[in-house]
């Protein structure tokens, strides 16, 4: 199965899992799981923003940052432009907060309602330069169903 047919899946079974009518964090709980079932990255999770700061919310793996403020991180900056951010390395991002050692590539995707972030979806990998364009495409479609 290449990339596009796993993310077309993921993209169905996700629409089919998230019920509305829940709490975030339920939701946000079994996308990370159901993102990390198709692709199993190093680490897969949502920080939900509550005042200044992104909060660690549901993850699938190691134990990561609780906090990270406004614009910092890879995090922070996806927050603070509300764009996708993909790093190929990510010992070459300014400021990028390393929560694992083993981490090289990340992308971060906005989580958008009513205009506002209201949450961020990071992703990590241990090789370099895992993440394109396609996952931006089906993950930003992804988010759009919380
Ligand atoms: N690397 C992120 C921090 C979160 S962890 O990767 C789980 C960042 O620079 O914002």
């Amino acid at each position: 199965m290449d990339t596009a047919e796993k993310y077309l899946n993921l993209l169905s079974a996700g629409k089919a899992l998230i019920d509305k009518n829940v709490d975030d964090i339920a939701n946000m709980a079994n996308l990370s799981q159901l993102i990390t079932e198709h692709f199993p990255h190093h680490w897969v999770g949502f920080y939900r923003v509550f005042g200044d700061n992104l909060i660690l919310g549901p993850f699938q793996g190691p134990i990561a940052c609780t906090s990270i403020a406004f614009g910092k991180g890879v995090c922070g900056k996806t927050w603070e432009t509300q764009t996708t951010q993909i790093v190929d390395n990510v010992h070459k991002f300014p400021g990028h907060i390393a929560c694992s050692a083993l981490s090289n590539s990340e992308i971060v995707i906005p989580c958008i309602r009513d205009k506002k972030v209201f949450a961020v979806l990071d992703i990590d990998s241990t090789d370099f330069g895992t993440f394109s364009q396609i996952d931006k495409e089906y993950l930003e479609e992804l988010v759009s169903y919380l």
